[in-house]
């Protein structure tokens, strides 16, 4: 069995629906359910012996020692983290003790619990640890992408605190001979996104009539990666990866959030035409983010050539999936734009 953290969340939840989808290993789910963790993205797994919740904090010693102890995985996939990048410009503190102590404690616990293994499981057992391409900074427009030798350079609080953990993640490698494996990866989007980030949230406000913010002059870079294709990939480093070896993981795709956002204006033309006229009429440029890093890319070639992975999807098709997702899924959106992600997205574009 493994032990995946913050499998509630969008990325996670995605990984253990396809892990259990491809495998019968089961999964105990350690997450806090915090704003971004939802049990409905799991709802199909409802009865499932293969899937053992538990809500509960990655920062509890006690808990994790415990749920080691007592389900004894084979190794551990660790995604719980605060996520986005906004939320940690207004209150980074959280980011600090979830990303920073959160990994500090997981990998306390694992040594633990790894040093007791007998062999084999003691050389069978991985700590995977899911990092972001932000740890790396912000590249100019023609600059190589970003490799697994790129010096770290976090600009936001955010990853900065992505970037204090894969360090302790890389230390206890090091030092303490713990098989950890580290992954840095583009920007995903696809179905149970938190409309917090930029894909759901310009699909949430067409839907709803609402302005579609772009930060500054809508040419900043990302490179978007189906989340399908991450989990692929996170699975492949699981099974073949190095340990103590990091992998960046991308999708060969990098956009302008214009392009982005005019895009998914012309799959939601097609796919639920508003009489009022194109959604393109939505968009709305604001104040930009402070410190918004210009572009991203990563160079996967490493993951390639070493594993075998690559992104499936295009990002014609992936989107599309996605948009058709959210269209077919106005009940999970609806439910997630409770009272606190209203105050949140009030706090967040007021003053824009
Ligand atoms: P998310 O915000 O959607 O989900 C995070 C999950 O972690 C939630 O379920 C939340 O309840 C849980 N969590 C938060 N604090 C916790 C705590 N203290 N204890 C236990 N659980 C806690 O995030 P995501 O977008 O799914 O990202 C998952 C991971 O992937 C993160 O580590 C993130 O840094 C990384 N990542 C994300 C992206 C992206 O584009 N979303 C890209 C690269 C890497
Ligand atoms: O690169 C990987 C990272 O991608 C992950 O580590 C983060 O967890 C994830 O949140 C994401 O960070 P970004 O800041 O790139 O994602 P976000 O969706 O917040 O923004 C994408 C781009 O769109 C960015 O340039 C900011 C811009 N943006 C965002 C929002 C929310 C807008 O223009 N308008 C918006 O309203």
């Amino acid at each position: 069995m493994i032990l995946v953290t913050g499998g509630a969340g969008f990325i996670g939840s995605n990984f253990v629906l396809d892990w259990l989808a491809t495998s019968d290993e089961p999964v105990v789910n350690l997450d806090a359910l915090t704003y971004a963790g939802n049990l409905a993205n799991l709802a199909s797994l409802a009865g499932d012996a293969r899937h053992i919740f538990v809500r509960g904090d990655i920062c509890d010693r006690a808990l994790v020692d415990r749920l080691l102890a007592n389900y004894r995985p084979r190794a551990i996939v660790h995604f719980a983290a605060e996520s986005h990048v906004d939320r940690s410009i207004h209150g980074p503190g959280e980011f600090v003790r979830t990303n920073v102590q959160g990994t500090f404690t997981l990998l306390e616990a694992a040594r633990a619990y790894w040093t007791a293994l007998d062999e084999p499981a003691r050389t069978a057992f991985r700590f995977l640890h899911v990092s972001t391409d932000e740890v790396y900074g912000s590249l100019g427009p023609d600059d190589p992408p970003f490799t697994e030798t790129t010096p770290y350079a976090p600009n936001s609080p955010y990853a900065a605190s992505k970037a204090a953990s894969d360090h302790l993640v890389r230390a206890w490698h090091h030092t303490y001979g713990l098989p950890v494996l580290t992954t840095n990866c583009s920007n995903n989007y696809g179905p149970y996104q938190f409309p917090e980030k930029l894909i759901p949230l310009v699909i949430a406000n067409a839907l709803g009539g609402r302005p579609l913010p772009v930060y500054g002059d809508g040419l900043n870079v990302r490179d978007w990666l189906y989340v399908g294709d991450h989990c692929a990939g996170v699975r492949t480093v699981l099974e073949k990866g190095r340990q103590g070896e990091t992998y960046n993981i991308g999708g060969w795709n990098e956009r302008t959030n214009i392009e982005i956002v005019r895009r998914i204006c012309a799959l939601l033309d097609e796919l639920r035409p508003d009489p009022a006229g194109s959604y393109e009429r939505l968009i709305t440029f604001v104040k930009d983010r402070p410190g918004h890093d210009r572009r991203y890319a990563i160079d996967a070639r490493k993951i390639e050539r070493e594993l075998g992975w690559r992104p499936a999807e295009t990002f014609e098709s992936g989107l599309r999936k996605t948009v058709r997702w959210y269209l077919d899924n106005q009940a999970w959106l609806r439910q997630v734009q409770d009272g606190s992600y209203r105050a949140w997205i009030d706090m967040n574009y007021a003053a824009r």
